[in-house]
C-alpha cells in the first residue's frame, strides 16, 4: 500500500510543519505531505514547503478549503497552527481524518493565549496534544500528549519554547500512527490496534 497522501494547514512560522516535513522523509514512514495550504500568503512554512517541493496553496477564502482537499486527493489533513476555525459540516466529514495539535495537555486552556493563561493559573505541568479535529474547537478526541515542566521563571515566550519543542516530537508519532491506521475514532471513541500504540504517544522521546 503507498504512502497516505496528507495535506497540512498553516497561518504562519510553520515550525510542526518543518518536523512532519522531516519525519515524512524516511522511506518507511506512513504518509507523505503532498500539499501545503495557508490562509495567508505571506506565511512562512509556505517557503519550507516549498524547498521540500511540496506543492503549496494559498486560500482566498475558507470557502475553497474542501475542494482544495479534495483535488488534490489528499486522505489526511493536519492543522499545524492554522488560525482559522473549521466549519461544522467540514469537521463532520472529515470525521477521523483531520488533526490538529494544540499547545496545552487538553481539555486544559482550549483556545488562545494558552501559555499565558497557564502561567496565570499557576499549573506545574504543561505540554501540547494532538487530537482529532471535531465540529467543536480544540476538543476532539486525544491521540496524544507529551508534558513538559513549568519552570518558576517562565514567561509565555520560554514556556512556549519549551512546549514547542515537544509538539515536534509528538505531532509526527501521531501522524504516523493515524496514517498506519493503528489508531481509528470509531462511533464509540477511539480504537487502538494495539495497546503499544498507545504507549508511544506519550511524552515521546
Ligand atoms: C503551535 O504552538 C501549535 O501548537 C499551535 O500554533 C503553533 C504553530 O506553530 N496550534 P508553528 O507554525 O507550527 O511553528
Amino acid at each position: 500500500m503507498g504512502r497516505v497522501k496528507t495535506a497540512v494547514l498553516i497561518s504562519g512560522r510553520g515550525s510542526n510543519l518543518g518536523a512532519l516535513l522531516a519525519a515524512a522523509k524516511a522511506p518507511d514512514y506512513p504518509a507523505e505531505i503532498s500539499l501545503v495550504v495557508s490562509n495567508r500568503a505571506e506565511a512562512a512554512g509556505l517557503d519550507l514547503a516549498a524547498m521540500a517541493g511540496v506543492p503549496t496553496r494559498v486560500l482566498g477564502s475558507m470557502r475553497e478549503l474542501e475542494d482544495v482537499l479534495a483535488t488534490a486527493g489528499v486522505r489526511l489533513t493536519c492543522l499545524a497552527g492554522f488560525m482559522r476555525l473549521i466549519p461544522a459540516a467540514l469537521a463532520e466529514r472529515w470525521r477521523g481524518r483531520m488533526l490538529n495539535i494544540h499547545p496545552s495537555l487538553l481539555p486544559a486552556f482550549p483556545g488562545l493565549d494558552t501559555h499565558a493563561r497557564a502561567l496565570a493559573a499557576g499549573v506545574r505541568l504543561s505540554g501540547c496534544s494532538v487530537h482529532f479535529v471535531s465540529a467543536e474547537v480544540d476538543a476532539g478526541p486525544i491521540i496524544g500528549q507529551a508534558a513538559v515542566p513549568v519552570l518558576p521563571e517562565d514567561t509565555a515566550e520560554t514556556l512556549a519554547a519549551r512546549v514547542l519543542a515537544a509538539e515536534h516530537r509528538l505531532y509526527p508519532r501521531c501522524l504516523a500512527l493515524v496514517a498506519a491506521g493503528r489508531v481509528r475514532w470509531e462511533a464509540a471513541g477511539l480504537v487502538w490496534q494495539a495497546e503499544p500504540a498507545r504507549g508511544q504517544l506519550l511524552n515521546p522521546a
